[in-house]
């Protein structure tokens, strides 16, 4: 315990704080607005009472400063009214009756004398992605694929050049001077070349088919690179945070950049210990530097500059017109049997979130994948297989009357309604 206990004199102040107590004190009350190292909504405040004892500024003060700021300038306190000026009169917390005069005492030792951060742990490093891979053979492969190509032309070319020399005359018979001459001669090597070409142009084809209409595994760049492993998994954001329309309608939404600034105007830098193969904290910050460019903040005075540009991000689910989806009626109302249902057929793979059912693991991937085909087939497969949760109040309402005749045919309990039984296989009713 001695350890933690500091005492350092600053210009004949006595500090003497509990400097791990201190850090949490700091991280519960004062990270909303204060970093140590630099300037958010309140001013840094690492070293605050050696660099206001420079100014002049006593210990007292600034023990009165956060216990309660606004007592201390209506007082008629100078300064405490200069540095709310200086801040365009933005609002500290009052903390009298929730912070002990104990209490500012380790705050302050802990922004006096932050403990060095433990040699960082070495960043969690993710799997590389298969798919990478395969590119690399193939571009590989399809360079083979030109360099032979643009030998046999060069060869070609040489053997047609015309020459006197007699010496040569005897070669001249021997000497290919066609492509056809070349592939008898050589027949080995041009079928393994023939058979590169046709390979690298079928998996073309193929690729180009797959991508037709069906685009399970779409993943577009996007114009900031946002991660939903960092978000959703490792830092445990709720998906409805951010998409909050799911439960009340039609569509999921992206969420707007205003959105994002609830967190991202205190959190301005990346220092998580997951980074992506290949990436860095640098590339994390850079991109979280992009939201303020769109919306427009000026970090430095932390003030908006009034300056937006709307960030365009590329939609990568998309039914056609004809389609209707409603995510309400599959949230909210399908939620407990969809989480259920598909726990059942898939043992090894239990969800508890229901979006996963038709997402997948979205809070392992950094960029969004389309999860399943989202073909009529798959909308269907489920409705056959899915019961209707007939507790939840709108189902109850509705269904009452079919589920009592049910239960008459099939006895009780045995009485298990599946989507389809409401009409989910009805053209009509995901079809306008
Ligand atoms: C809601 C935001 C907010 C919170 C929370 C907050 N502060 Fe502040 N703080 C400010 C602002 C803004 C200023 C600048 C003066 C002003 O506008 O009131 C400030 C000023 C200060 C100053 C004066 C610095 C100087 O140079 O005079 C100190 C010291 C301080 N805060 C400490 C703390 C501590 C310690 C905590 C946590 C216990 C805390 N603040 C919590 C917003 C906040
Ligand atoms: C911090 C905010 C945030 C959280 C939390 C979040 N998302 Fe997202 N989501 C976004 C943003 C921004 C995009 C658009 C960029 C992209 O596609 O990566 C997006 C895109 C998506 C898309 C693709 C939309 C399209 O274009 O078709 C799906 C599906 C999705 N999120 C599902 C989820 C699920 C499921 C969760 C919870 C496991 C979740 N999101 C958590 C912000 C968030
Ligand atoms: C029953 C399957 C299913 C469930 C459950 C589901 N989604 Fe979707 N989601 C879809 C389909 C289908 C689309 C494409 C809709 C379209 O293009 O009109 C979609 C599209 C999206 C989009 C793109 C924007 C939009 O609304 O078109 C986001 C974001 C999204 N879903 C997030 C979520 C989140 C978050 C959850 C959980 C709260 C969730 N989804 C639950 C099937 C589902
Ligand atoms: C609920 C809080 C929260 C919201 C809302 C939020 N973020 Fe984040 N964001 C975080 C946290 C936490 C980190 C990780 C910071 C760290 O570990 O240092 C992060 C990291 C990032 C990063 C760097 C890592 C990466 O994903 O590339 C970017 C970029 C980012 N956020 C963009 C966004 C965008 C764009 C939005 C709005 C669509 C958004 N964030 C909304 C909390 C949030
Ligand atoms: C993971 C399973 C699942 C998938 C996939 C799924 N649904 Fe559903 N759907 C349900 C459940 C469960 C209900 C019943 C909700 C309730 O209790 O009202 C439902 C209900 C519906 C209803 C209302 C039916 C009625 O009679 O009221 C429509 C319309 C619908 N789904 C459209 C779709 C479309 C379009 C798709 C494909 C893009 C789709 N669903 C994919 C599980 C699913
Ligand atoms: C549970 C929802 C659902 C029901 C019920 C449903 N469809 Fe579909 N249907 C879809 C979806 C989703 C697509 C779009 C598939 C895609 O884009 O790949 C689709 C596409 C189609 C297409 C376009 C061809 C295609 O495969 O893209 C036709 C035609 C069609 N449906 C006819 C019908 C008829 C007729 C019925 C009634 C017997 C019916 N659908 C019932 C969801 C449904």
């Amino acid at each position: 315990m001695l350890a933690l206990l500091t005492s350092i004199s600053v210009f004949g102040q006595e500090l003497s704080g509990d400097v791990k107590n201190g850090e949490k004190l700091f991280k519960d009350n004062c990270t909303a607005c204060h970093a140590l190292d630099r300037k958010l909504t309140g001013p840094a405040l690492k070293g605050i009472v050696t660099s206001l004892a420079a100014e002049g500024v006593d210990k007292e003060w600034i023990h009165k400063w956060i216990m309660n700021n606004e007592a201390l300038r209506k007082s008629g306190d100078k300064r405490a009214n200069e540095i709310f000026e200086e801040y365009s009169r933005t609002l500290m917390d009052v903390f009298e009756g929730r912070l002990s005069d104990q209490d500012i005492e380790d705050i302050l030792a802990y922004a006096e004398n932050p403990p060095v951060p433990e040699e960082e742990a070495a960043p969690v490093v993710a799997q590389k992605d298969d798919s990478e891979n395969l590119s690399y053979i193939l571009l590989a492969f399809a360079s083979i694929g030109i360099i032979l190509i643009l030998t046999l032309l060069k060869i070609n070319q040489l053997v047609r050049l015309k020459t006197s020399s007699a010496e040569l005359t005897e070669l001249e018979a021997a000497r290919i001077k066609t492509l056809s001459q070349f592939y008898n001669r050589y027949q080995g090597l041009s079928c393994s070349i023939i058979s590169i070409i046709l390979v690298l142009s079928l998996y073309g084809v193929w690729a180009w088919l797959m991508g037709l209409g069906v685009d399970k595994g779409y993943a577009p760049d996007q114009p900031i690179y946002f991660s939903h492993k960092i978000h959703a998994g490792e830092n445990n954001i709720d998906c409805q945070l951010c998409h909050s329309g799911a439960k009340y309608g039609k569509v999921s939404e992206i969420p707007s950049l205003s959105v994002c600034m609830n967190c991202h105007r205190n959190i301005s830098e990346y220092t998580g210990k997951y980074i992506e193969p290949g990436k860095s904290k640098e590339f994390y910050t850079a991109e979280i530097k992009k939201i303020y460019d769109y919306i427009g903040w000026d970090e430095e005075n932390q003030a908006y500059t009034g300056i937006q540009k709307s960030v365009k991000w590329e939609r990568i689910h998309n039914m056609p017109d004809f389609v209707y989806f409603n995510h309400s009626q599959h949230v909210v109302a399908g939620e407990k049997t969809i989480i259920a249902d598909y726990n059942r057929k898939n043992p090894n793979n239990q969800i508890d979130v229901v979006c996963k059912a038709c997402h997948g693991a979205i809070d392992t991937e950094d960029v969004v994948k389309m999860a399943n085909d989202f073909t009529m087939g798959w909308c269907i497969d489920c409705h056959r297989t899915t019961e209707v949760d007939m507790n939840n109040g709108y189902n109850a309402a509705y269904f009452n009357k079919l589920h009592e005749k049910l239960k008459k045919e099939y006895g009780e309990g045995k009485s298990k309604i599946t989507v389809d039984a409401i009409g989910g296989l009805e053209c009509g009713k995901c079809h306008y």
